[in-house]
């Protein structure tokens, strides 16, 4: 496995498979960190059911657009500017998850936090202590993972109180059953060539197939301890 650490200038000398990956990885993260803001924009903002629950997603997508920022930032020194990924059509998103262009329910919402941010963290974890420096910065991933960490706990709670009577169960449990498929996914194929490039070249810590598996046994405890089933893991697909 590749040991060294890298810096901006020494980037350029790299070889190019470790910039392709580095730009890569760089750039479908800004492209979910901006692509959430949207989902979360698109139907609820000004629409949430109390001005708490408006309040704290507005903060969510504030932070959204932020986490885009700051990772655009490290992809300008790259030279691989992510702008365009501002406005690009939700459909072209880089992961199946990010491709809707709104939350039907706000059960949808709020597992959206539950699920998805989650999977955001688990991204995030990969890139601790990485072979590229920028990715270590203190602005970077502690900033970025204690908020993913507060949206994930937002949409635990939220679920929880949702799951209080029978009528909100059943929107809760359809709402699970779109996205943990979904989520899943977001982990890509285990036996994706480039999950064992990636590992090689020191720019994550699990194969895809191991960061999927910690996600489950996380996730599904608490999920049954609301009271729901734990989804088919294919059933999402027909949301698309
Ligand atoms: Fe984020
Ligand atoms: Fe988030």
């Amino acid at each position: 496995m590749f040991r060294e650490k890298i810096n901006v200038t020494e980037f350029r000398d790299t070889p190019p498979e470790y910039q392709e990956l580095v730009s890569r990885l760089l750039t479908i993260q800004a492209d979910c960190e901006i692509g959430s803001a949207h989902i979360y924009g698109a139907r609820w903002l000004l629409r949430a059911p109390t001005a708490d629950d408006m309040y704290q997603l507005s903060r969510m997508i504030s932070e959204e657009i932020d986490h885009f920022r700051r990772f655009n930032r490290v992809l300008k020194e790259i030279s691989a500017d992510g702008t365009h990924l501002l406005w690009k059509e939700d459909s072209e998103r880089y992961l199946d998850a990010l491709k809707v262009s709104e939350l039907p329910t706000w059960g949808d919402v709020i597992a959206f936090s539950f699920l998805i941010d989650r999977v955001g963290k688990y991204q995030l974890e990969e890139f601790l202590d990485s072979s590229f420096l920028p990715l270590n910065e203190t602005a970077l991933l502690p900033v970025v993972i204690s908020e993913e960490i507060q949206h994930i706990a937002y949409g635990q709670g939220k679920m929880m109180e949702l799951c209080g009577d029978p009528k909100g169960r059943v929107e809760a449990q359809q709402a699970l059953n779109r996205w943990y498929p979904l989520a899943l996914d977001m982990f890509g194929r285990s036996s994706s060539r480039r999950c064992w490039r990636y590992l090689e070249w020191g720019l994550k810590r699990r194969t895809n197939a191991e960061a999927r598996r910690d996600y489950i046994e996380e996730v599904n405890p608490q999920i049954t301890a609301m009271g729901l089933e734990i989804p088919d893991e294919t059933a999402g697909r027909k949301y698309l």
